[in-house]
């Protein structure tokens, strides 16, 4: 039987923690990492469902993207290390990297920083008071996360390059926005593919809605990994 790729993350973007339950359970083990983002948080049981993910041998990834004062970031990475989280993002901004990096200090969960939303523009950048385009601020903010020592960066297919050169061989780059040839694009602009996203530097990818929105979720699953063999 083939095995669930440990570089494939599929994202729990679901209403309901039943819903998430359900998914889990129709992918069964041809996917072993699960991305629990704010909208499960919110419902209230996104951190007991991730505790049951950890408890059925799942890795999981707290995409809750912190960004507070370093003492509060601090406190919550360090509750969060505690509860066996694998991977949490936070704002790569010096400050708030540092602090969820002394928060995680001697656990095993890894700091990510995100970059630059991509729902921003350089307009809204400008408009904002940066002056830099949002490429060059996504190159500062992956040159933050480095020199904090996080463990690595969220990065689109287009930017992992960039992460591995300047983050080396052991930095994390997790890349959203990868659609296989046969599933749709949905909302995503600029995609790549499985192969093409870890052939460019990243070491997990992002793979949702092909997944998840399939009629047999496990095969396509099963599919996605089978595309990253090899690479
Ligand atoms: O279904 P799909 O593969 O597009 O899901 C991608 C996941 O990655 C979603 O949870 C989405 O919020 C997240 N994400 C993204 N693009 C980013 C950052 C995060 O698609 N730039």
């Amino acid at each position: 039987m083939a095995l669930a790729d440990p570089r494939l993350i599929v994202p729990l973007d679901t209403p309901t923690t039943a819903d998430a339950r359900r998914l889990v359970e129709a992918i069964g083990a041809a996917a072993s990492f699960y991305k629990v983002g704010l909208e499960l948080f919110a419902t209230g049981g996104g951190m007991e469902l991730a505790r049951e993910l950890k408890g059925a041998g799942k890795q999981v990834f707290l995409d809750w993207k912190l960004h507070d004062i370093g003492a509060t970031v601090e406190r919550s990475a360090a509750v969060l290390a505690g509860a066996g989280c694998d991977f949490l993002t936070v704002h790569a901004e010096p400050q708030v990297l540092a602090a969820a990096v002394r928060g995680k200090a001697g656990s095993d969960l890894k700091v990510l920083g995100v970059t630059v939303l991509t729902s921003l523009t350089d307009a809204d950048l400008t408009q904002m008071g940066f002056s830099e385009t949002t490429g060059q601020l996504v190159e500062r903010r992956i040159r933050h996360a480095i020199a904090a020592g996080a463990d690595g960066v969220i990065a689109s297919p287009h930017e992992a390059e960039l992460a591995r050169r300047l983050g080396g061989p052991d930095f994390l780059v997790v890349t959203p926005g990868v659609r296989p040839e046969w599933s749709a694009k949905n909302d995503q602009a600029r995609v790549a593919t499985p192969a093409d996203a870890l052939r460019a530097g990243a070491s997990h990818i992002v793979c949702g809605r092909p997944i998840t929105a399939a009629p047999d979720p496990h095969a396509a699953a099963l599919k996605v990994a089978a595309e990253m063999a090899g690479t």
